[in-house]
């Protein structure tokens, strides 16, 4: 085992942290107008993040798609999956964070991404061929999570497929674990449910409508 497992885990464990801003949609506003100013540069510190999102989206994304990205960001999915889909729409809660984004689409020139601030699921009325979210269900309480997974149901297309990205819920307790994540999925009528687990920390999800 690497010595940087054991410190992996624990790192991951402060996202637990995260627990106390369930149902409270100005808090969660107020820590990323914070936590925007350093995101990008906190991703960074772990190159697995990006390297095991990326891997999620090329499973996930085909060039015909118009993807939903759910709690958006500062884009790291948005932008890759743009690269790839014919439409990427990216929503989040946090202008801060979109801020960070628009910043990007407009240094780089990018013009198939079309952002919404706003809250999933209030603000999301359309079906998309794929829906993406990273790091971002975990500011859902576990009873809220079946809500959520129905309503990305309702946003797929026919034989659409989502992709999350997120810590293993076994390792820490704000994210779900495997048994939570298949009976979740399940239940909101999702199959071809595949559920890996990467780089000692993450998990990718890939699943079908
Ligand atoms: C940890 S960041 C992840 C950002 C990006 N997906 C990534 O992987 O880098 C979580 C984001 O989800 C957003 N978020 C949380 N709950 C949301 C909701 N119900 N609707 C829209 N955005 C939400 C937050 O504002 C924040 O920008």
């Amino acid at each position: 085992m690497s010595i940087w497992n054991p410190l992996r885990k624990l790192y991951i464990k402060t996202t637990n942290i995260t627990n106390g801003y369930h149902d409270d949609d100005d808090r969660l506003v107020s820590f990323y107008k914070l936590w925007s100013k350093m995101y990008d540069f906190s991703i960074k510190l772990d190159p697995a993040y990006y390297r095991q999102l990326t891997n999620m989206i090329k499973q996930v994304v085909s060039p015909s798609d118009h993807v939903l990205d759910i709690g958006c960001g500062t884009g790291l999915a948005t932008i890759y999956s743009a690269q790839i889909a014919k439409k990427v729409t990216g929503v989040d809660m946090s202008s801060d964070m979109l801020l960070r984004l628009r910043k990007k689409t407009k240094a780089k020139k990018i013009d198939n991404i079309e952002l919404i601030e706003g809250k999933y699921p209030d603000d999301i009325t359309l079906e998309y061929d794929s829906i993406i979210s990273s790091f971002a269900l975990v500011h859902f309480s576990k009873e809220m999570r079946p809500l959520i997974y129905e309503s990305m149901y309702e946003n797929l297309k026919e034989n659409g497929r989502i992709g999350l990205f997120s810590a293993q819920g076994e390792i820490a307790h704000a994210f779900e674990t495997k048994i939570e994540i298949d009976e979740n999925l399940k239940n909101s009528g999702f199959h071809n449910i595949v559920i890996q687990d990467v780089s000692d920390i993450y998990r990718i999800v890939i699943a079908e409508k």
